[in-house]
């Protein structure tokens, strides 16, 4: 389109007549035509490359869940609170509103989404694989994080429950009988989950966030069929601000805790790098990638993208 336009400037502006090219009248008037030839059914995210970003508080953007999609960010975080037997979403308690529930934010358009990358037509009648939320790369799932901020044990099961129409459908990447089956959403507990009824839950579509520090300091065998991800908090764990030269104390325990999660196929997120200066978080960004950190988390996702 801007080619064309450009073209045509160039046209009117030129002293010489000059034809346009055949190929330019063919496009435009095909896509006048309103051809079915021209209808790609699954381009709700077309032409979206995933990365390996993670929407730090996902919720807090305009347009939850959407945004981050159409920044090809791979991973999302809700923070969920059970109130009345329903789910709600939100930083704090103050930030709850009737409208905003795990399910109208996050589960119906998940299931919206995926339903639509997976059409039932004619073609894919004896199919049995399921394309994810990237049109650009059908295999690669949507890692959601659920934060639970109230009372693990109670609100478990309710976020089970809210799992449902995804479960259902096949979406969930679900650990069974000894075997891994990655699909389309890999649902991961943090903050309050209880990682007891993490480990009870078989068939298990709910993983756990292990803690990236302790992966093995602590008397738990962790390893990817119950924890795809491990955490922690880059400030306490490297603490590097960006600014200067990194020490080798820092180094060499970044370098360690990536080391360990990935003995264990293991994938290692930093949360709370430096947000400000931009310089510095870029610093930061470029270290943990150089290390091999597999999320950059971030809250600035045009620049995560960008990077
Ligand atoms: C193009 O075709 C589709 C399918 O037949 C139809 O739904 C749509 O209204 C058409 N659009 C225009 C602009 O004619
Ligand atoms: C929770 O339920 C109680 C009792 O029915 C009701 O008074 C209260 O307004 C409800 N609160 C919310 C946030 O739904
Ligand atoms: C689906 O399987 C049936 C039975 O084997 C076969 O006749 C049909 O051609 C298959 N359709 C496609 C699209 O593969
Ligand atoms: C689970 O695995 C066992 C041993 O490999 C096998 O005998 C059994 O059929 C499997 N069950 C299901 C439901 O896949
Ligand atoms: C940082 O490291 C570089 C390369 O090793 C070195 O040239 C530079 O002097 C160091 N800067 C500081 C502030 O230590
Ligand atoms: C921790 O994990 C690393 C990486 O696999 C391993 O080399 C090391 O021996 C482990 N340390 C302890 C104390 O288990």
């Amino acid at each position: 389109m801007h080619l064309f336009r450009l073209f045509v400037t160039a046209a009117v502006t030129s002293t010489h007549v000059r034809a346009e090219p055949g190929i330019l009248q063919e496009i435009s008037s095909l896509k006048s035509s309103n051809s079915s030839l021209l209808r790609y059914p699954t381009q709700f995210t077309q032409g979206i490359i995933p990365k390996a970003i993670h929407s730090h508080n996902d919720y807090w953007r305009e347009v939850p869940l959407l945004t981050a999609l159409s920044y090809g960010v791979a991973s999302v975080e809700a923070d969920v609170w059970l109130v009345n037997e329903t789910l709600y979403v939100g930083h704090e308690i103050e930030a709850l509103t009737r409208d905003r529930t795990f399910d109208a934010l996050y589960v119906q358009p998940l299931v919206e989404i995926i339903s639509a990358q997976n059409p039932d037509t004619e073609f894919t009648i004896n199919g049995s694989s399921v394309n994810g939320v990237f049109d650009t790369s059908s295999g690669t799932p949507l890692q959601l994080l659920v934060d639970i901020k109230t009372d693990g044990e109670k609100t478990f099961p309710f976020v089970l429950q809210a799992l449902e129409p995804l479960r259902r459908r096949g979406y969930l990447t679900t650990f069974s009988n000894g075997t891994l089956k990655t699909s389309t959403v890999t649902v991961v507990g943090t903050g309050n989950t209880p990682l007891d009824s993490v480990k009870a839950s078989l068939p298990r579509d709910f993983f756990y966030d292990a803690p990236l520090a302790e992966l093995n300091s602590t008397s738990e065998k962790w390893d990817n069929t119950l924890s795809p991800i491990a955490s922690t908090d880059y400030s306490l764990a490297v603490a590097w601000s960006g600014i200067g030269n990194i020490t080798e104390d820092q180094l060499a325990n970044l370098n360690r805790l990536l080391q360990e999660a990935h003995s264990l196929g293991i994938k290692a997120r930093f949360w709370d790098t430096p947000g400000w200066p931009s310089s510095a978080r870029n610093s930061v960004w470029r270290q943990l990638a150089e290390s091999g950190a597999d999320w950059l988390n971030a809250d600035d996702l045009q620049a995560a993208s960008a990077f």
